[in-house]
């Protein structure tokens, strides 16, 4: 047993904007964990390319969702944050790795299928292959832990596939990675169709609060979130519109289920928005303002995106090299 902290992964693609959603199922959580793990977290635009993307838009996005990362308290002494193209191991290993996937494992990506038929006028094979570029990812950095939602534990066991495959066809190089649920996580789903998923990229902006979204903004969002023709405030999963209301109001107030439905308790559909609205401009503002300032100050940027991109390419050259040599290609000679 050594006493060196494990490894922990995770990494968002920037698409769309940066919502609530992603905070309360993944930022929030990455902040409570970076003191007990040595973690990395991505920007991983090569995933983003899979989707038609605005080159420009892109390019700014990527700054942004560094800058919301420290915002939202992502520690970058503490942690290695990382733009993916900034380490070009990634596609490296995603290459060898797509040599030991088979057509067959992919084509049953529920992903996959949902994103042609959400795309079809562009399934391009990069979209096929996504999941291998997302295994790569992980086994780069010899990760312990991978802190993703539901949608993406087809995607995580893919990844411990294939590093179990490629430890039995050469030898031991990667550990087994294991999905981290967090104990306090929560789903927040979509405002207007609220059995969806909260999504960033969602083309109805109205679905979701995003992280740098203006107070007015998120009051008139939270007004018109969906709800139902009953009148009490009770927690029940058939009512998904007024559960989800319910869900933010505690997370954000880092209270319980039922002290929020006690306080909403006789209360009007009206007074649960209005208040909601308020709680989460409220709990926003210091982020935002952070955001602020952080997102002028371009020195301070690049400086985390070079410390950033060194610490994690050493890691994954180290992976790399490893692996090219089991696999009998030639290394350079120095
Ligand atoms: N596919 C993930 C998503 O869409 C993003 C991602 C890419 C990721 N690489 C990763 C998540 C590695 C965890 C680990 O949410």
């Amino acid at each position: 047993m050594t006493n060196k902290k494990k490894i922990l992964l995770s990494g968002i693609q920037p698409s769309g904007q940066l919502c609530i959603g992603n905070y309360a199922g993944a930022l929030k959580n990455w902040v409570n964990l970076q003191e007990e793990y040595d973690s990395i977290f991505l920007i991983v635009d090569l995933h983003a390319l899979t989707v038609k993307q605005i080159p420009s838009e892109l390019r700014n996005r990527c700054l942004s969702f560094l800058a919301q990362y420290i915002a939202c308290g992502i520690n970058p002494d503490k942690n290695t944050i990382v733009i993916q193209s900034h380490v070009p191991e990634h596609a490296e290993l995603a290459w060898v790795l797509n040599t030991i996937t088979s057509f067959g494992e992919l084509s049953r990506m529920t992903q996959f299928k949902d994103k042609s038929k959400k795309h079809s006028n562009n399934i391009n094979v990069g979209l096929f292959t996504y999941p291998v570029l997302m295994a790569s990812d992980i086994l780069i950095y010899q990760a312990d832990m991978v802190p993703v939602g539901a949608d993406q534990k087809q995607h995580l066991e893919l990844a411990r596939d294939l590093a179990g495959r490629f430890n039995h066809n050469y030898s031991d190089t990667f550990p087994i990675p294991e999905p981290f649920i967090p104990k306090s996580g929560a789903r927040i789903m979509s405002l207007q169709e609220p059995e969806k998923k909260m999504s960033k990229s969602d083309e109805n902006v109205n679905n979701y609060i995003a992280l740098l979204d203006a107070p007015d903004v998120i009051i008139k969002k939270i007004k018109r979130a969906v709800t139902d023709s009953n009148t009490d405030i009770v927690y029940d999963e058939k009512r998904p519109g007024l559960a989800n209301l319910l869900t933010l109001y505690t997370i954000l107030t880092n209270t319980t289920i039922d002290e929020t439905v006690g306080h909403f308790k006789g209360k009007m559909y009206s007074q649960l928005k209005s208040e909601l609205g308020e709680v989460c401009v409220e709990y926003l503002k210091p982020m935002q303002s952070e955001y602020n300032r952080i997102i002028q100050d371009k020195v301070y940027l690049n400086e985390i995106l070079k410390v950033g991109a060194e610490k994690a390419r050493y890691k994954a050259r180290r992976t790399l090299s490893k692996v090219y040599r089991k696999i009998g290609l030639v290394p350079l000679p120095r």
